[in-house]
């Protein structure tokens, strides 16, 4: 990454506010997208919206790598509510960038998916699964969103032998997650409510459904080892080989929060989304040499004190 010129899309979200202090240190030279101007030290900002092709043509240009983090969209609920817009908005981002990073010579391109592609029957899942079953339900549009931008990736590696990484993160979290409780994912959820002492504590679904949640910074490394060993167009999950159930993760994050009595109440008759969504990590260290090293317990007290830090505080 030395001296190389890098772009990051979404570089002010969740992930992308992790991976650009990143490629800062490994010395590369940044430039980051928003929709809005933004102050970051040593950060070249590139105001743009990437659903219009001219801003994504100011945007790339003298770039050697993309990394494409930026996605439109909100919690589970609203996501289905708003299915239009969140199609729309992502196909037409996705394809602008992309088209704009071909026409202008870029090097290496990474694009981000997501494990929402993947049906809700299999145990573990594997990268090869067939698409023979559409995503699950409760993640559709999004998920369809995400499988064309794969398609996509694919098909300008075949025709115009464009070097586009494809990832697959599981579950993200960490510090700089979105807490805010319209939008937050069940960790961020979670931790908020216990530090507001919320009792009961109510948590939707039965608290059986199995996960692997992945600390942001180790998704972060297997962006960039991705982006260095498999520019193929081939997708790669990075996620966590540690799987917990939901009632288990409750547990720990009352425990990092020094409140391991406070009541908790399953509300079964809430949606919970897949029953199991473990995505196999198999190929991703057999190609590319990563393994997510943070266990998840570790990873929550960093996140509990960085939302006591960064969000009670503020
Ligand atoms: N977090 C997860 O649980 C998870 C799981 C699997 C995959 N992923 C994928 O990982 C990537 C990063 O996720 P994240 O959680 O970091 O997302 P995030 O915090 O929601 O950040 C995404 C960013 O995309 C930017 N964006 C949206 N529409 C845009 C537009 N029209 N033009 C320019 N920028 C636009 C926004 O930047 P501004 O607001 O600054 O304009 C937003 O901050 C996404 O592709 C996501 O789908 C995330």
């Amino acid at each position: 990454m030395k001296g190389r010129r890098v772009l990051v899309t979404g570089g002010f979200g969740f992930l992308g506010s992790r991976l650009v202090p990143a490629l800062l240190e490994a010395g590369a030279e940044v430039r980051a997208v928003s929709r809005r101007p933004r102050e970051a030290p040593g950060v070249e900002v590139a105001v743009a919206d990437l659903t219009r092709p001219d801003d994504c043509e100011r945007a790339v240009r003298g770039i050697e790598d993309v990394f494409h983090l930026a996605a439109f969209g909100w919690g589970l609920g609203e996501n289905q509510k708003q299915a239009a817009q969140l199609l729309t908005q992502n196909v037409l981002l996705n394809t602008h960038l992309l088209e704009a990073a071909r026409k202008a010579g870029v090097e290496r391109y990474l694009y981000t998916s997501s494990s929402s592609v993947y049906p809700g029957s299999a145990e573990l899942l594997d990268e090869s699964l067939p698409w023979d079953a559409p995503p699950h339900g409760s993640e559709s549009t999004f998920g369809w969103a995400k499988r064309l931008g794969e398609i996509q990736a694919r098909a300008y590696r075949d025709q115009y032998g464009m070097k586009i990484a494809v990832v697959r993160p599981s579950n993200p979290y960490g510090p700089g997650d979105d807490f805010d409780p319209s939008r937050a994912h069940v960790i961020p959820s979670l931790i908020a409510k216990v530090a507001a002492r919320t009792s009961p504590l109510v948590v939707w679904g039965t608290g059986q459904a199995v996960r692997s949640f992945v600390y942001a910074d180790d998704v972060v490394l297997g962006m960039r080892l991705a982006m260095e060993r498999a520019a193929d167009a081939d997708p790669i999950n990075l996620a966590s080989p540690e799987t917990t159930r939901i009632a288990d993760l409750v547990r720990t994050i009352l425990e990092a929060e020094g409140c391991a009595d406070l009541p908790v109440r399953f509300d079964p008759t809430k949606p919970e989304g897949h029953p199991r969504k473990v995505p196999s990590t198999a190929k991703a260290e057999a190609k590319i040499g990563f393994r997510a090293a943070t266990p998840l317990r570790e990873g929550l007290a960093r996140t509990v004190r960085w939302y006591r830090e960064h969000v009670l505080r503020s």
